[in-house]
């Protein structure tokens, strides 16, 4: 089974929790692009659901293939969000943001009753840290807060670049029109604390430490997906 294989398992056992009426919160990236594909093949066979996209990448996909949608301003509660991620640790605590939607991803995600992260098993890890952890920045004063963040990561012991991240066209910009520092901190012991520490620096506008938000993963391996709970 080969790597997309493997995200469509994963997005197919996701949708059998997709129920008729549902308000859905709908993910970004390559594997929550499957689960938008075989939705839409529901959606096409009569399952009635309103989607919320997290991205405007994920929302082009849905008006092409046909997913109904809403923005979060008109369904703010939401049901269920199904979404993929970069890492997943064994509390199921998650590092995403490597599509760059990391914002829009967790006001969503917080917005919805629970939230299925759909992955293959190279996502998950025993301590998160080894995928650079995106931190979206306001462009006001990016340097202060470059160096807000590395005094920070060397009070917790952490170190590892910071790396400004780049498109074609200059600096990469979110669906908010903010940057990214991608940290390549490379191990990261307490998530919850670096979590905590870096909502306190005032030009991050969100980072991809998804802590607490994810109540179920679904992940798919050669032998098929199989459902992993917190453990914390
Ligand atoms: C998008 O910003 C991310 O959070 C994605 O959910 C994450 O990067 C996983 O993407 P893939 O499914 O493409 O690996």
């Amino acid at each position: 089974m080969d790597a997309r294989e493997m995200k469509i398992k994963a997005a197919e056992a996701a949708l059998a929790h997709v129920e008729d009426g549902m308000r859905l919160g709908i993910g970004t990236g390559s594997t929550a692009e499957e689960f938008v594909r075989l939705l839409a093949e529901k959606v096409s066979n009569g399952l009635r659901v309103q989607g919320v996209p997290t991205s405007e990448r994920t929302a082009r996909l849905c008006v092409e293939l046909g997913v109904p949608l809403k923005s979060l301003d008109e369904l703010p509660e939401l049901d269920l969000t199904i979404d993929g991620a970069d890492e997943v640790d064994h509390g199921l605590r998650l590092i995403k943001g490597g599509g760059g939607a990391l914002l829009r991803e967790k006001i969503v995600a917080a917005a919805s009753a629970r939230m299925i992260v759909i992955a293959d098993q190279t996502k998950v890890v025993e301590t998160l840290g080894a995928f650079p952890l995106p931190i979206e920045i306001n462009a006001f004063g990016q340097i202060a807060t470059r160096i807000a963040i590395e005094k920070l990561a060397s009070k917790m012991g952490l170190s590892g670049e910071l790396k400004l991240r780049s498109s074609e066209d200059g600096p990469f910009k979110t669906d908010g029109g903010h940057l990214i520092f991608d940290a390549s901190f490379g191990r990261i012991p307490d998530a919850e604390a670096l979590a905590r520490q870096l909502n306190t620096i005032p030009g991050i506008v969100e980072h991809g430490l998804f802590i607490n938000l994810a109540s179920l993963a679904i992940i798919a391996g050669p032998d098929g997906a199989r459902v992993m709970q917190a453990k914390i």
